[in-house]
This record gives structure tokens, sequence and C-alpha cells, in this order.
């Protein structure tokens, strides 16, 4: 596949004498679902410390909408719940992950209920509605469309309350710190105003999130640019699944404006899809219409984009009560009405985006990584629960069971004592590359559109290897470079995921969930019944 640049280990200059640092039992970096969770695990019997590289509002958790999947209803059963996110994982999740998953859910659902989160209730019960692919309403939901960030909320809420937790927000992390004998000791991060700074841990819990940034078009916030599973990969670990990339198939198009989700749980109450001449098409592909699986809803609509030569198709919710609307989806009502759109007059305009990455870290039952003392959960992480198309809300739920799973293990690990920590001497540094530079900014736009044009929906051999090479030079101009500054390392952690992404779904040689080869259409059970894994 042409030769690549290699991947240096550390993106700085590491020196561990003279940078600033602190030790602690148990070190989270993420502040969304599973690091929030993790860390109130692990802090009732270790010090722990929770790094994120903006607020700790910032994360796809607080943005997500439609809700979190569980078992909540009393004719509802686990094997129901179990059954759905196998079949929708296309033959490659991982049963023992989804039994544990599953059955954690509702006890830890309830839990949230308990420490606040504000669930929306009917007669005192969580409330539920249907998503695409549940045979079963077991959607929860708060404040109607608001639901990460009800959950983040109550997290927060506890996190801050817990003195056992020390809060470093705006501190970027840039690279694990591992010992000659493969274990992680803590991490190199960045604080804009203090510089750099070492934090050692006796055990790491990576959960620092997406990568949706890594495309033109994304429901994910601005922080999820990959970074995770990029300095996990620098450090050894081995990643999984790179190829599977989920995409949301609803959300806003407004030329010029920023891309917001428009829940799926709308279709689950009622909403239909329209072309762009304003005939409902979903039923021509799939029994199912509007909640037929999210990749075959995605494919119909960037087919019926090109057949009526449209950037778009619409929602149409004119026949759902507009009261009952506005109560049920606020955050989507004022959405609308910032853009002038009635919705119960006008149609919503949208089209697909990246949406969620199903692969990352891989781990085991535990949480653990490839690496001793490093744990992964969330996003980053790979579990093998999503198989190779991920049911939607159940990525709430997984990163709340492993959030718990991780700070568990984590809390009957070591603790960061001076002995134990003893901070092994780090000296590395790298030359300054010659070359003259980039402008990151403009080579972070030009991968976001080269990815969504070439890893995108749909992908191709030729694409997908034009893509590898136009990484591969870009690399060779950024990778070199150390820089001193959020912009330069999220590009260079951009760059790395995308070229493994890029690699992976030129290595599968077929269709399954998520990824689709318009030059291998069908499933190829023999030879990829399986996970794709890299390691540097
Ligand atoms: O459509 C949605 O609200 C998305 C849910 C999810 O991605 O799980």
């Amino acid at each position: 596949m042409g030769s690549q640049p290699e991947f240096r280990r550390y993106l700085v200059n590491v020196d561990s004498i003279s940078t600033p640092q602190l030790f602690t039992d148990c070190l989270v970096i993420g502040s969304g679902i599973a690091g929030l969770r993790a860390a109130i695990e692990a802090a009732k019997v270790r010090k722990v410390t929770l790094v994120c590289k903006g607020t700790l509002q910032d994360s796809n958790t607080w943005k997500a909408q439609g809700g979190i999947a569980s078992v909540l209803d009393a004719d509802d059963t686990f094997e129901s719940h179990v059954a759905d996110t196998l079949a929708t994982g296309c033959g490659i999740c991982d049963q023992e992950i989804v039994e544990l998953v599953v059955r954690q859910g509702p006890e830890l659902v309830q839990q949230l209920l308990c420490w606040g989160a504000e669930f929306d209730l009917t007669d005192g019960r969580i409330a539920i509605t249907l998503e695409g692919g549940h045979s079963h309403a077991r959607v929860a939901h708060g404040h109607g469309d608001e639901t990460g960030r009800v959950i983040a909320e109550a997290l927060i809420r506890r996190v801050r309350q817990e003195p056992n937790i020390r809060i470093l927000e705006n501190l970027y992390c840039i690279d694990l710190l591992t010992s000659d004998d493969n274990k992680c000791v803590g991490m190199i991060g960045c604080n804009g105003r203090r510089g750099p700074q070492i934090i050692w841990a006796a055990n790491t819990i990576l959960a620092a999130g997406g990568a949706g940034q890594l495309y033109r078009e994304t429901t994910n916030p601005e922080v999820a640019t990959g970074d995770g599973m990029a300095m996990a990969y620098r450090a050894g670990a081995v990643l999984k699944d790179l190829e599977l990339m989920q995409f949301h198939p609803t959300t806003l198009y407004i030329a010029g404006a920023t891309r917001a989700l428009i829940t799926e749980t709308l279709r689950g109450e009622g909403a239909v899809l329209l072309d762009g001449e304003g005939r409902r098409f979903m039923t021509d592909y799939h029994e199912s219409g509007e909640l037929a699986p999210r990749d075959v809803v995605s494919r119909a609509i960037l087919a019926r984009m090109r057949e009526t030569e449209s950037t778009h198709v619409y929602l149409d919710v004119r026949h759902i009560d507009k009261a009952y609307f506005t109560g049920r989806f606020p955050f989507i009502s004022q959405l609308c009405e910032s853009f002038d759109i009635d919705v119960a007059k006008d149609l919503i305009p949208v089209r697909p985006s990246a949406h969620y990455m199903i692969g990352g870290v891989k781990t085991d039952a535990s949480g653990a990584t490839s690496i001793e003392n490093l744990y992964a959960c969330g996003e980053v992480a790979s579990t093998g629960l999503h198989g190779a198309n991920r049911l939607g809300s159940n990525s709430l739920l997984e990163g709340l069971v492993f959030g718990k799973v991780a700070g568990q293990m984590v809390s009957r690990g070591k603790r960061a004592s001076a002995v134990y920590m003893k901070p092994p001497l780090i000296k590395y540094r790298i030359p300054h590359s010659d070359r003259t530079g980039l402008d990151t900014e403009d080579v972070r736009n030009s991968l976001r559109a080269l990815m969504w044009r070439n890893v995108g929906i749909t992908r191709e051999d030729r694409p997908l290897a034009e893509t590898q090479e136009i990484i591969g030079f870009w690399q060779r101009y950024v990778m070199d470079k150390v820089f001193d500054s959020p912009e330069g390392w999220e590009c260079q952690n951009m760059l790395t995921v995308c070229l493994l992404m890029a690699r992976s779904a030129r290595m599968r040689l077929e269709s399954r969930g998520v990824h689709f080869r318009r030059d291998f259409p069908q499933t190829d059970d023999q030879n990829f019944k399986r996970h794709l894994e890299v390691k540097r």
C-alpha cells in the first residue's frame, strides 16, 4: 500500500526532571458519561485526577439527544435487547459484552435517576420511546431531547462534590507515558496558561471520546478529534475496527450553519423522510421504513439526494401536534425556530453526517487495554458491544456500564505510593524539522473534506488509496514537527487516526454494517466475520 511515514512515540520533548508533575492513584482522561462515571466509582477508595481538554461540559455526551437504551418496561426483556444489539451488529458483536452491558443497564440508569438525572417520567416511572432497530420501546430520555445534558449534569454535580476527585479542566493531554516494560504510568499534557504538566498515575482510564471532527459533516463537538485513539496508538495499544464510523442519517442542513443532530427519536415518534420532490422514499428501501438501521437510512438518503440532484432531503413533522412536539423536542424546536423553520408548516432540511466511532482502543470485559494499567471506556474504546453497527442509544449505556467497570478495576489496583511511582527518567528529544511548515488549519479542513469524500458512507479502493497517499504527504510535513499548541497536536492526531481508518477501510474487502464498499457490496463471512486490529 505504498510507503507510509513512521509514527514517532511522543509528540513533544518530554523531560521528566524539569516539567512540573503531580501524582495520583487514578488518572481519568475525559469528561463524558464514561469518564465521569469511572471517576465516581474509583473515588470511593482512590484519589482521582480527572482531566479534560475543554470544560467538563465539552463532550459528545452533553450533546446526546435521543436517549439511553435499557430494559425499563415490564414487557421488555434482556433477551430482546441482546437480540436487537446482535442483529444490528451484523455478526461481529461480542456476545459476552452485549450480555454484560444489557443486564447491568436498568440498575445503573435507575441510579442516575436517584443521583438527580432529570429523566422524563410517565406516572412516576422513566418514560421510554422507540428508535430504529429496537423491537421494544426502551430509550429513556430527559428534558425531551436533552438527555445527554441531564445525565452529564447529574454526574458533574456528583464529581464536584467528591473530595477524592481533583478536576483539571482545559488541560490538553498530549501523550500517555509508558515505561520500558509496557506499563502506562500517566500522561504529559499542557495547560495553556501554565504550560507542560506531567501526571504520574498508578492507573489511567482513557475516556477521551470520539472522532467525528475527522469529517467535514458531523454531529460532534469540536473536541472530538480522535486524540485518545491517536495517543493510545503511539503508546503501543492495540486498536480495532477503525473502519467502522457510524453516520447519523439526519443532521440539520442549512448551508453555512454548524451541523446539528436531529434525533432519531423524532422518527420514533412518527416523523417521515421526504425527498426533494416531496415523495416519501424509505419504504422503498426497507420494511421498517424510517426506522430501518442507520446505515440503511443514510445510504438511502444519499441515493435520493443523487437522484433528485439535491444537497439534502427533508424530515416532515407537520402531522405531529405542535404543542406536543415543542414539549417533547424543546431543543430541536428552538433550533428550527432560530432558522425560521415553523415545524407545523415547514419541512426540516437534513442530510447524514459522521456521528459515532464504533472502533477504538481494544478492551476486554474489564475495560483493560493491551497496555498494563491502562483502561479505556466510552467512545474511545472498542469493547465489542456494537459489532459493525451501533444500535441507537446503546452508546450512553455502554459508557455508563464500562465507566463503572473501569472505575471498579482501578479501585482494586495499586495506589500512587511514592515507592511504586518512582518516576522513570524520561528524556526524549526530537530534532526540529527543517521543512517549511504547512498551515495546519488548512490541512485540517482539507483532511475533513477528504475523509467525507473518500472514507464516508460508501467507499471504494481507489479513493481509499488516494486518501492514504494524500495523508502520507501531509504527514511528512506535519508529523516531523514539534508543536507547542493544541492546534498542532490535534492536527497530528487527526492525520494519524484518519490514516489508520483509511487503511482499515481498504483492508475490509466486503460490506458489513456501517462499512459499505461499492467495489465489494456483499458481506463476506468466510474472510471478514472478524475484527481488524492495528498496532504501532
Ligand atoms: O438520534 C439520536 O438521538 C442519536 C442517538 C444515538 O446516537 O445513540
